[in-house]
């Protein structure tokens, strides 16, 4: 659906994207905008290419200091936050023979830990008003995966088990807590592994409906569980898979 045929059931919160300025980030803060959200994107890329918003945080996601500061500007710039969507997320691929420490580490200090730190400061301010929180995991973090991705893969399997945990947690706080887990979608993230086409084969076998998932079907997934009709549903993770995790 075009964004301009969103329906505004999002009018007058206030949302804050991470990792908002490139690939399903940003697609989910046009989203998110198309439905009437005023959106922050905080992120730590050059802001070349973004999409439209209303304030930028620029931030690593891992640094807890700067995530404080980013989301109390945000606070600041245009009022306490009601949705937040976790999307910054990187990885390092090697075998897990040859990975090192440091590498695992980094991945999980901005997948896990960064979603954490930004989940803890959203939640600081949707106490006592209630609130929507989704991270962007991964069907990786669902299985072991199709190619060598240790440390991706241990980073999105503790996203999913942070958001029942945070889920659980926050309940009585009005704040629910969900996940979208996508397969495999175009963007830098992905860009050098498809370029092979025989692992954008094994990702095409392995999926019942024989494709990859679009930008937008990962965004109106964020969309539905941002929104009013997911007002149950909390600590759920979200498959946008086209089957890959029922096989
Ligand atoms: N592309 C896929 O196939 C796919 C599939 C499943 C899940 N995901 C997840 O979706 C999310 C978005 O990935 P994408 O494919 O759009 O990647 P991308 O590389 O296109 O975009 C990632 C964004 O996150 C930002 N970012 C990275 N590290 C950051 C940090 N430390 N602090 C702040 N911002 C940071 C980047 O600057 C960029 O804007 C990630 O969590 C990724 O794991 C992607």
């Amino acid at each position: 659906m075009s964004d301009h045929l969103i329906p505004q059931v999002l009018a007058g919160k206030v949302a804050a994207v991470t990792g908002g300025v490139r690939g399903i980030g940003a697609r989910c803060v046009a989203r998110l905008a198309a439905a009437g959200a005023r959106v922050a994107i905080v992120d730590r890329a050059p802001d070349e290419g973004m999409p439209s918003h209303d304030h930028l945080a620029r931030c690593d996601v891992a640094e807890e200091a700067a995530v404080v500061a980013a989301f109390a500007g945000i606070a600041e710039a245009l009022g306490p936050i009601d949705i937040l969507v976790n999307g910054a997320g990187l990885t390092v691929r090697a075998p897990a023979l040859d990975m090192r420490a440091a590498d695992f580490t980094h991945v999980i200090s901005v997948n896990l830990t960064g979603a954490f730190l930004c989940a803890r400061e959203a939640a600081r301010q949707m106490r006592g008003r209630g609130g929507a929180i989704v991270s962007i995991a991964s069907v990786m973090g669902l299985s072991g995966g199709l190619f060598p991705n240790v440390a991706y893969q241990s980073s999105k399997g503790g996203l999913v088990n942070l958001t029942r945990a945070l889920a659980v947690e926050w309940a009585p706080l009005g704040i629910r807590v969900n996940a979208v887990a996508p397969t495999y979608v175009e963007t830098d993230l992905t860009r050098g592994l498809l370029a092979d086409p025989v692992a954008t084969g094994r990702i095409i076998d392995a999926t019942p409906m024989r494709r990859l998932a679009t930008l937008e079907e990962v965004a109106d997934a964020v969309l539905f569980l941002v929104g009013p009709g997911a007002a149950m549903t909390t600590g759920h993770t979200l498959p946008v898979d086209g089957g890959f995790l029922a096989v």
